[in-house]
């Protein structure tokens, strides 16, 4: 019996498969090649967790808190920044002695200033780190003619003023330990699909981020952008931008409501935006991306992590309520 047969049939076979097709075989490749790179950049890491510090804006709730833990359960020494006190205080209770905390806004140049302070007296001559800017708020959203000029402000005072405010007041210590940069910006920072302030801070922290890079990398300090989709957090929370676009509706005048029609708001379907979640799965992806942005010796510039609000822009009809996508 000729065992050659049997051993080299199957392998011919696939070889057969591949070849007749070749963009199917072109897709397994890119994907392998992307797996292959993201394990050995993922695995090349940096030693000595314990002595490395990593502060994080809005540790508070969602993916800040989330962060705060797993770094603190890996071993780095957190510095967690909380715009409450409840905040704070529910965070050292779920964490280890290592993690502190301190209170920060970071629309308040003095309060990151203080944050400063507390920070460079916990590092000492070894400088930060890891820093990641990852406060945030989404409302008001909704249509740009139902803004006023502060319903923008609100907005990119956190979202885009203060990743800049905090990034710049950090820097010193950053340079020191040849540290990391992680900024969480948002697939709406590429795809407009939303009015007010919100895609346009993301867009600004995406450019702010990538200047950033090239101008820190004579200092040996690395710079990644995070791109989340859409997941059920506090800023995606439907009840809260519900309400604001309420507010925003009854403060219009007469005559725009009149233009839009009186039951515009009532017919936007926001039980379809709960389609919009990312798969909760996902969310571990997300933090294992974050966690990479800290502990790879080479971390992947940009990371983006959305599906379903991205297949938005190209969808016809988009299952997005329409002050999303009109
Ligand atoms: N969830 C998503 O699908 C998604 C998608 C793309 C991007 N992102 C971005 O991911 C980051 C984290 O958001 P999240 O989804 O985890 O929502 P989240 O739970 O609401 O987290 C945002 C955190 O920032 C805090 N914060 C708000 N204003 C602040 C200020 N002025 N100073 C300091 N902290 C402030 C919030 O505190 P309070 O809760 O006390 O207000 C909250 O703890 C944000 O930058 C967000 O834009 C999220």
């Amino acid at each position: 019996m000729d065992l050659r047969v049997s051993v080299v049939d199957p392998v011919k076979g696939f070889v057969e498969v591949l070849l007749s097709h070749l963009a199917l075989t072109c897709v397994l490749l890119l994907a392998c090649l992307t797996a292959v790179r993201w394990y050995i950049r993922d695995s090349h890491r940096v030693g000595g967790f314990t002595q490395k510090h990593v502060f994080i804006t809005g540790c508070d709730s969602g993916f800040g808190n989330l962060l705060a833990r797993q770094l603190d359960l890996k071993g780095f020494r957190v510095i967690a920044g909380c715009l409450t006190e409840k905040g704070a205080t529910d965070l050292r209770a779920a964490t280890s002695s290592r993690l502190k905390t301190l209170l920060l806004n970071v629309t308040d140049s003095m309060s990151i200033r203080s944050a400063v302070e507390f920070v460079r007296r916990e590092v000492g001559e070894r400088g930060l780190w890891g820093l990641v800017n990852n406060a945030g708020r989404s409302v008001p959203i909704g249509p740009t003619e139902w803004m006023q000029l502060e319903d923008f402000t609100k907005v990119l005072n956190v979202n885009l003023i203060g990743v800049i405010d905090v990034t710049l007041q950090f820097l010193p210590l950053l340079k020191k330990a040849k540290g990391r940069v992680v900024n969480v910006a948002s697939i709406l920072g590429r795809l407009s699909l939303i009015g007010g302030g919100y895609s346009l801070s993301k867009w600004g922290v995406e450019a702010f981020s990538d200047s950033l890079r090239r101008n820190m990398h004579h200092f040996g300090i690395k710079v990644s952008i995070i791109e989340p989709g859409f997941f059920k957090t506090g800023v995606t929370s439907l009840d809260l931008i519900e309400a604001d676009l309420k507010r925003l509706w009854a403060g219009l005048p007469n005559d725009v409501k009149d233009s839009y029609g009186a039951t515009y708001l009532d017919d936007c379907g926001y039980e379809n935006a709960e389609l919009l979640y990312e798969h909760p799965m996902l969310s571990g992806y997300l933090q294992g991306y974050l966690v990479h942005g800290a502990r790879s010796h080479c971390p992947v510039p940009t990371h983006t992590l959305w599906s379903r609000l991205g297949r938005q822009a190209f969808l016809d009809p988009p299952i997005l309520p329409p002050f999303f996508c009109v």
